[in-house]
């Protein structure tokens, strides 16, 4: 395959329909992979603020927002847009191939 060895298969691409997220336990992160109208993204599924799963937060307009406290990030860049949170959570590259989703280390 041409999916760079780095990459880790994750799930397919109809276990995660738009509009959802999914979190994986990577061995260098929790990842949350979110489906935005077709194109999936990978952030870090552990908020920055304290210690919670963003993958069990409202998807909102390209955003994910912290089910505990609120902080919304930007699924595209990890940006955040709301406190309290202040530090970016991470973005991790993906790739579709064959129906296939994987994720790879930053
Ligand atoms: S733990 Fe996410 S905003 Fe506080």
């Amino acid at each position: 395959m041409s999916v760079e060895s780095k990459f880790i298969r994750v799930a397919r691409v109809e276990e995660i329909p738009p509009g959802t997220v999914k979190a994986f336990e990577l061995d260098f992160d929790r990842v949350a992979v979110v489906n935005l109208d077709g194109e999936f993204y990978a952030i870090s599924d552990i908020c920055t603020h304290e210690h919670a799963y963003l993958s069990e937060g409202e998807i909102i307009d390209g955003t994910i927002e912290c089910p505990l406290h609120g902080s919304r990030f930007d699924i595209r860049t990890g940006r955040v847009l709301a406190l309290p949170a202040v530090v970016p959570v991470k973005t991790y590259p993906v790739a579709v191939e064959n129906g296939e989703i994987y994720v790879a280390p930053a």
